[in-house]
């Protein structure tokens, strides 16, 4: 091939080492994912140049729709090659090959395994974000992806040094494989607006969160963290006999998503079942979105952040008719913890990835100096947070209403 493609320096062994594992894990903004995603397509390239047809199949371990797969990072990297361009077929749904001798496939590998590997010839697995993959899903994909020089590529930011990821790719690697850490420094291209995210949370962080972050740490708890002993991540199938499901939403502005959550109350524990969320979400465009991931919202009440009153009237006449404003009172962030607090557990479904990481990073601030945590809330990481503070409302308010007047048994 002529083209000269521009990888990251440690990542070009990987690439150029034939072995049928290759990996990468550390920090965020590490060029990863831009680059493995690049690395498939030219893989793809060279295969169907060798006479090769099949499938490169893009999994992750849950997969509700389209937009929390690779799909986006792999047609950017595509259309940044003009060889690429020319090779592949870019729909919106899909990418393969101009003559579809090879297509790519986007699974969740805990349930839709089981109905790719029947039907397809699999020439390379790659995983991305692939912390969370179970063992069991492991051990299913493995044996799957068995054609001649079929390959298993992974990326993963690591969190658990027991995950079932690495323990398998990084403390006992298996032979034929070539796996390295990758962190923001190893990034010719990290961009500013990452490099501004990064010193934002230099400042605000903890060390040990911030080091999870972006420098490729197990994560450790922290006393910083708001919740840190309180939420867990399991699935579940929400009973008859719970209380709910409350949903909540928060409108997002300029770089900040709108986002909606729906939930449960039962035997003392909060469940989190589902969430949805994006930025730049039009108005127009908000009942629609939501309503495809949260089905039955339009029968529900839905509590909103009452600072955009204009908003919730356009949302009530168009899709979501029980929305309605949730008023804020002094203390109504803090009362909102304490409540969540109360519960014995917050159990957040696995597939609400966006909603755990969250429950990570909200923190207490920490003194710089002595490094003392300070009853001070940092505004960050919270959208999510605070549309489940706007769903439990009526739950949260009797709390602010007890503090304000006499408590009084009836
Ligand atoms: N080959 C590249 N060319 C241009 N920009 C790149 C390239 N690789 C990475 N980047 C930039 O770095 C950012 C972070 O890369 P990404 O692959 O998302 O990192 P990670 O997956 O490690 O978090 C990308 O959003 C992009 O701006
Ligand atoms: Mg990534």
């Amino acid at each position: 091939m002529k083209t000269q493609l521009q990888l990251p320096p440690k990542l070009i062994p990987v690439f150029a080492t034939p072995s049928r594992y290759k990996g990468a894990f550390g920090g965020r903004g590490s060029g990863k994912t831009r680059t493995f995603a690049k690395m498939t397509a030219v893989y793809a390239y060279q295969r169907a140049m060798q006479g090769d047809s099949g499938v490169i199949l893009c999994g992750r371990e849950f997969m509700n729709s389209l937009e929390d797969s690779s799909l986006e990072e792999v047609k950017q990297a595509i259309r940044s090659e003009p060889f690429l361009n020319g090779f592949f077929e870019i729909g919106e749904k899909y990418v393969r090959s101009r003559d579809h001798k090879i297509a790519y496939v986007f699974a969740g590998l805990r349930y839709n395994l089981d109905s790719i590997k029947s039907k397809a010839k699999i020439l390379l697995c790659w995983v991305d974000e692939a912390e969370t993959v179970s063992e069991s899903a492991w051990s299913k994909l493995i044996p799957t992806v068995r054609e001649n020089n079929s390959e298993i590529w992974v990326t993963w930011n690591p969190e658990q040094r027991d995950s079932a990821t690495n323990k398998r790719f990084r403390l006992s690697p298996p032979d034929n494989s070539i796996i390295v850490e990758m962190n923001y420094n190893d990034n010719p291209w990290f961009p500013d607006v990452l490099e501004q995210e990064r010193l934002s949370d230099l400042k605000n962080l903890d060390m040990a969160t911030y080091r999870w972050i972006w420098e490729g740490d197990y994560l450790e708890v922290s006393d910083a963290q708001i919740f840190r002993d309180k939420f867990i991540t399991q699935e579940f199938e929400p009973q008859e006999n719970w209380q709910g499901a409350y949903y909540g939403l928060d409108f997002g502005f300029a770089q900040d998503p709108t986002v909606a959550v729906k939930c449960w109350v039962y035997d003392s524990c909060l469940y989190i079942e589902q969430c949805a969320g994006k930025v730049n979400l039009e108005l127009d465009d908000t009942a629609n979105y939501l309503l495809e991931r949260m089905a039955e919202m339009d029968k529900y009440i839905i509590r909103a952040d009452s600072a955009r009153p204009e908003s919730i009237s356009h949302l009530k006449r168009h899709g979501l008719p029980r929305i309605e404003p949730v008023k804020k009172w002094q203390g109504s962030v803090e009362d909102g913890i304490a409540h969540l607090k109360s519960y014995r557990k917050i159990i957040i479904h696995p597939k609400c990835t966006a909603v755990l990481n969250e429950f990570r990073l909200y923190s207490y601030k920490v003194d710089r100096l002595s490094g003392d945590i300070l009853p001070i809330v940092v505004d960050a990481h919270n959208h999510y947070i605070d549309a489940i503070r706007y769903a439990l409302n009526p739950l949260i308010q009797a709390l602010g209403k007890a503090k304000q007047t006499p408590l009084r048994l009836y």
